[in-house]
């Protein structure tokens, strides 16, 4: 993490969460993340309780992000959220590319690109997930694979707003398994797809913010919040219990 960007720890609650148990996490949340004023806090509840948690965290520093929208306005798309719906709802951003919407929803980076753009073009902030698989590791396809996914994912958006999107690296292996990356893979992942903006804007790359994901937890959150080119975390199953989300929300701070 660089001084110049602010650390963001953020929990992805999936499909966790009724009303009811979200009112009763943020009640445990926010009295335990007062002090930790360095550091952006947002949650990720279902579209359900979104409105509910937007009411319930008003006023302190925690945000509020949907977990995935549609890039048309309006439409005949059945089941589907547009921007315009979150914008109403006072949500702040939303996550776009989540390993399990391109895996068990087949988005892809073409699709997520339009996403990105809409989104960059609301009052929304785009948080876009990239990460390899472990055969594409092994294959020592990963930079490949993330540079198509880092690439095309921000080709719509002017490089001047770039540093708008935040990045969360996950790699998939990663993700609720338990297994995180070592502080040396997160980090080496990190640096290059703060290399890979680059090659579109020096300044972006300074500015903009890539967490990492994917079986962190209050143990070794600390550590990756510490390296030089990792300035957060996603968090999936670790978020879900307001002690253990609060713990990760000090040790980045
Ligand atoms: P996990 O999930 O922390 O449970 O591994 C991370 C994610 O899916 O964002």
């Amino acid at each position: 993490m660089s001084s110049s960007r602010r650390p963001v720890i953020a929990g992805n609650w999936k499909m966790h969460k009724t009303i009811a148990e979200a009112e009763q996490f943020i009640q445990g949340l926010l009295p335990r993340v007062t002090t930790a004023d360095s550091v952006d806090v947002v949650i990720c509840p279902p579209f359900t309780a979104l409105g509910a948690m937007v009411d319930s965290t008003r006023g302190s520093r925690v945000e509020v992000y949907a977990q995935h929208v549609n890039d048309q306005p309006e439409g005949a798309f059945t089941g589907e959220i547009s921007i315009a719906m979150l914008e109403e709802l006072d949500v702040h951003g939303v996550i776009i590319g989540h390993s399990e919407r391109r895996g068990l929803y087949a988005e892809n980076d073409v699709s997520l690109a339009k996403k990105v753009a809409a989104l960059i073009d609301s009052s929304l902030a785009p948080l876009l997930c990239v990460g390899e698989t472990e055969a594409e590791r092994d294959a020592g396809t990963m930079e490949a694979r993330l540079r198509e996914q880092v690439t095309t994912g921000l080709s719509e958006v002017p490089s001047d707003r770039i540093a708008e999107v935040t990045i969360a690296y996950e790699p998939i292996w990663a993700i609720g398994t338990g297994r995180v990356a070592t502080a040396d893979q997160a980090q080496e992942a990190c640096a290059f797809i703060r290399a890979l903006i680059a090659e579109r804007d020096a300044s972006a790359a300074e500015q903009i913010r890539i967490l990492y994901g994917g079986s962190a937890k209050p143990e070794n959150a600390a550590e990756l919040v510490g390296l030089a080119d990792c300035d957060g975390l996603l968090v999936g199953g670790a978020s879900l219990d307001p002690a253990s989300f609060a713990e990760m929300v000090v040790a980045a701070g």
